[in-house]
């Protein structure tokens, strides 16, 4: 499979720098399964001054990212890319992340992601092209580079090659429409809390079924609209 090219687009490039020294996507540039280019909106402005937001025409608080440095920084990208992107845009009125969705991104060779920084994007952007706005939760941020961090990180270590153990991924919470299990290392007793007996006595089918149990225990408590969707698919004729 080609390696995935994400571009950034945002106005705070800054925000992104500690990001690539981290962890797993350190690990997913290493093992090249992914470009992550960062770019500044304000190397594609013609304003004299390098801005790159106004004010709201109709009035109101804010300001609204302009439309020609994402089109030029857009375009010059198309250009050199010379393939078909899956544009991306942060925002809190886009459709909900979800893991499916990380799964369906993961499918693309190109994303763009646009970090809106203000109160929002100039709604022509989305009138030029088509994009998928995405939000990270109900909640507003004070700009999309940490959503998009979130997605990029999200993505990322789900490319092949980036986790080392493939079953890690599959395991995590939500793959199936159930939280993770519990989990435990060394040392076996510390300040007399204890690990789990099943978990230390090497059975692996006692310890599959407990951890089977202990999702669908957690899953229960903490998120009852996880578990009664899990319900509804095991029993659609219940529905
Ligand atoms: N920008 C500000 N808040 C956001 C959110 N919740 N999701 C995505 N982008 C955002």
């Amino acid at each position: 499979m080609p390696r995935m090219i994400i571009d950034i687009l945002t106005g705070f490039p800054e925000i992104f720098s500690g990001l690539v020294n981290s962890s797993i996507l350190r690990n997913a540039l290493l093992q090249d399964a992914v470009d992550i280019w960062v770019h500044n909106l304000r190397h594609y402005t013609s304003d004299r001054h390098g801005n790159i937001d106004d004010a709201p025409y109709g009035g109101g608080a804010g300001m609204v990212l302009m439309a020609e440095p994402v089109w030029n920084a857009l375009d010059s990208l198309q250009t050199i890319r010379n393939a078909q992107p899956t544009r991306i845009s942060m925002t809190p009125q886009g459709a909900k992340l979800t893991q499916k969705r990380v799964r369906e991104l993961c499918k693309f060779e190109w994303l763009i992601v646009l970090c809106g920084h203000y109160k929002d994007v100039d709604a022509r952007i989305f009138e030029r092209d088509q994009w998928t706005e995405i939000s990270i939760g109900d909640y507003v941020l004070s700009g999309g580079e940490i959503p998009a961090a979130i997605l990029v990180d999200a993505v990322v270590r789900l490319l092949p090659g980036v986790i080392g153990d493939a079953q890690s991924a599959e395991s995590d919470s939500f793959e199936d429409g159930l939280l993770d299990a519990p989990y435990y290392t060394r040392p076996e007793e510390i300040q007399g809390y204890r690990v789990p007996d099943t978990l230390l006595s090497g059975h692996h089918e006692n310890i599959r079924k407990w951890r089977i149990a202990q999702r669908q225990e957690r899953t229960q408590e903490r998120r009852p609209d996880l578990w009664q969707a899990h319900l509804n698919k095991s029993n659609p004729s219940e529905e």
